[in-house]
């Protein structure tokens, strides 16, 4: 899959649903940053990077009314929205996507070490690294993005996400991977990320092949020194 057909992927989820729009760019860039800082090699990087992108990609099988709704959601919408871990496996997988890494991710994103996740309910090391991994980030910029219906406190809502990190490592996330993310927050590493796309004129932006560029211009300038 190249590029182009990855953006138009990303545009189908897009489109559906706003809130996911610049979220998408900002936690593949997450991931790009956090898997430079664990010194994994550049082509895990990449592929960890468009499980990233891709990751919610099953929302395109979830209702639009579901996905927008501005208020609290039903258990019968939560039960649909928590299909979408698994609607994106599967069309992934229907389309030829072959790689375990981008598989694995999608499918377990949501997943909890202490069994409390979804899809599949995994427990502890059933949960693939590059799932526990990318949960960290995904939550982290869930309650740091601006959405359409809430009003954003950049500096409230980053305190509030890293202590929610903190309360749940061991019982949600990974604690060596919640510890390492948040070094990297806490020494402003990723404070280009979060302020991209991020402010109340972005909420419901989309985002064009113009901005990728210089999304990708960005993330060479702030790559980590050799
Ligand atoms: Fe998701």
């Amino acid at each position: 899959m190249n590029r182009n057909e990855l953006f138009r992927l990303v545009r189908l989820v897009e489109v559906k649903d706003y809130s996911t729009a610049a979220h998408t760019w900002r936690v593949a860039l997450y991931t790009q940053a956090v898997a430079e800082d664990l010194n994994l090699e550049p082509k895990m990087i990449q592929r960890l990077m468009r499980g990233a992108v891709l990751h919610d990609f099953g929302k395109i099988d979830i209702p639009s009314d579901i996905l927008r709704k501005p208020g609290r959601l039903d258990d019968e919408e939560w039960k649909t929205i928590r299909q979408h871990p698994l609607h994106g496996y599967d069309r992934l997988k229907r389309m030829g996507e072959d790689d375990p890494l981008v598989l694995n991710l999608v499918r377990s994103h949501h997943e909890r070490l202490d069994g409390s996740g979804y899809p599949d309910g995994l427990v502890g090391e059933q949960i693939p690294f590059e799932a526990q991994m990318f949960s960290v980030i995904d939550s982290f910029d869930a309650m740091t993005s601006i959405r359409p219906y809430r009003e954003a406190h950049p500096i409230q809502d980053e305190a509030r996400a890293i202590s929610e990190l903190e309360a749940r490592a061991g019982e949600w996330y990974a604690p060596a991977l919640v510890e390492r993310f948040l070094r990297l927050i806490r020494h402003g590493k990723l404070t280009w990320i979060s302020k991209h796309f991020n402010d109340s004129s972005s909420a419901n932006k989309l985002i064009s092949p113009d901005d990728l560029t210089e999304i990708s211009a960005l993330a060479s300038h702030h790559r980590p020194e050799e």
